[in-house]
């Protein structure tokens, strides 16, 4: 919330059909983009979930959705840049911490769910 440029969701992307959106009572509660790489992998971006919604399993069923379509692009990993207060999210839902990068807002960890089994 600080950083509402942090969670712009660019046209290019929905036109691609790459981003999956929660809805609750017909409207849009969260989203999450998924963006294959070239490395045979795909980057997730969020999820983000409307505040007044949170801890409802909401973020917990874009991850799910988003695996599944990252899955039937044949990606073998699903790629999160987790912010600081999200990275326990991130651990409950399967991802593990591969490396930190550093972002104009502070440190950030990557962490990376396998996709294959
Ligand atoms: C992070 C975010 C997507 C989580 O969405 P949510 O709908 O609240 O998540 P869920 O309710 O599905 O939670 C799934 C699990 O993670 C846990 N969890 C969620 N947020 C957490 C937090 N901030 N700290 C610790 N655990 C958290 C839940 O308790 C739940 O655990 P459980 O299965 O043991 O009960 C949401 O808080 C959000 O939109 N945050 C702002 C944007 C953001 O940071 N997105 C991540 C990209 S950096």
């Amino acid at each position: 919330m600080q950083h509402p440029e942090a969670i712009e969701l660019k046209a290019d992307k929905i036109a691609a059909g790459l981003v999956i959106v929660f809805e609750h009572w017909g409207a849009p509660a969260g989203f999450v983009v998924v963006v294959p790489r070239e490395d045979g992998n795909a980057d997730m971006d969020g999820p983000f979930v409307e505040p007044d919604l949170w801890r409802g399993g909401i973020g917990r069923k874009l991850v799910e959705e988003a695996a599944q379509f990252a899955i039937a692009i044949e990606a073998a990993m699903l790629i999160a840049t987790a912010s600081p207060r999200a990275e326990p999210f991130y651990a409950k839902c399967g991802f593990k911490p591969s490396s930190v990068r550093s972002t104009p807002h502070g440190p950030v960890s990557v962490m990376q769910r396998s996709l294959v089994f």
